[in-house]
């Protein structure tokens, strides 16, 4: 062999590695030299969101706390923006480590992916313009409620018999009420107030669900990975202990944080 053919013959073999490595979901998830790669929709203010949708710049309580417990955790991440009812398979399938998205934790989605402890406490709410005449659910009766597809939301408003127009975005929820497509929407009471302190200011109002629990919100991992689970529960105890949490939840949410389980199974049982 000459030494052009122990280049190409090393090559090959160097290729065949990283295409080896490159296929096994599985192989890179174990791999803690990879980042973390995070599932989310980027369209939950002020949980998660870009100001345009071309911007790598992803904001947000959720967001921060994230990179907070991967830097606890030593390891770096990268963002994917994806429709939210994609999520949950994603993870399933192994390609996205860990969802940032304000998922709420029922008993279905549990019994499909693993949550961590949850960071926030939230409820369901309509949001819609102070002109609409709408005061409660019983006003949504036979109009077309805005939604986004895959949430409790959604799924709240089903059960209700309630007519939906569903979108993949939260935000398209915003602008179809501007636009007046449709009179209300029912979506996570942390983005409906949030959007009453924005934009929302002069024109909107929030009104409570009284039939609605509360929800906890949490990220989601795949059932097999216990190790992650363990290993972002233990980071998130420590951005507790060391105050750094309660400053993230100040800072988005201008409120003291509450108290909020240690882990998602003291919810789910
Ligand atoms: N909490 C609700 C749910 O889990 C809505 C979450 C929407 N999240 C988002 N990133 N758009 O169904």
């Amino acid at each position: 062999m000459n030494v052009k053919q122990i280049m190409t013959a090393v090559l090959a073999g160097v290729l065949s590695v990283s295409l080896l490595a490159g296929c096994g979901n599985k192989e890179k998830q174990a791999d803690k030299s990879q980042p973390l790669r995070v599932a989310t929709n980027a369209t939950f203010v002020p949980f998660e969101f870009k100001d345009n949708d071309q911007s790598e710049d992803y904001k947000g309580f959720e967001v921060e706390l994230m990179k907070a417990v991967a830097k606890e955790m030593g390891r770096d991440i990268q963002f994917n923006n994806i429709p939210f009812s994609g999520i949950i398979p994603i993870i399933q399938q192994g390609d996205m480590d860990i969802a940032v998205a304000g998922m709420t934790v029922t008993p279905e989605r549990a019994a499909k992916v693993r949550f961590a402890a949850p960071f926030y406490e939230s409820k369901l709410v309509i949001l819609t313009p102070k002109t609409s005449g709408i005061n409660s659910v019983d006003d949504l009766q036979g109009k077309q409620i805005a939604v986004q597809l895959g949430t409790t939301g959604a799924k709240y408003a089903e059960e209700k018999g309630l007519a939906i127009k569903q979108f993949d975005n939260n935000s398209e929820i915003i602008m179809e009420l501007g636009v007046g497509g449709s009179p209300a929407g029912i979506l996570d009471k942390p983005v409906a107030d949030y959007f009453l302190t924005q934009e929302g200011k002069d024109n909107y109002k929030v009104i409570e669900i009284p039939d609605t629990k509360s929800e906890y919100l949490a990220f989601a991992m795949n059932k097999n990975n216990e190790e992650l689970q363990k290993e972002v529960n233990a980071a998130m105890a420590k951005l507790k202990e060391n105050g750094e949490f309660q400053k993230l939840y100040k800072k988005w949410f201008n409120t003291e944080m509450p108290n909020l389980p240690a882990t998602t199974e003291e919810i789910v049982k």
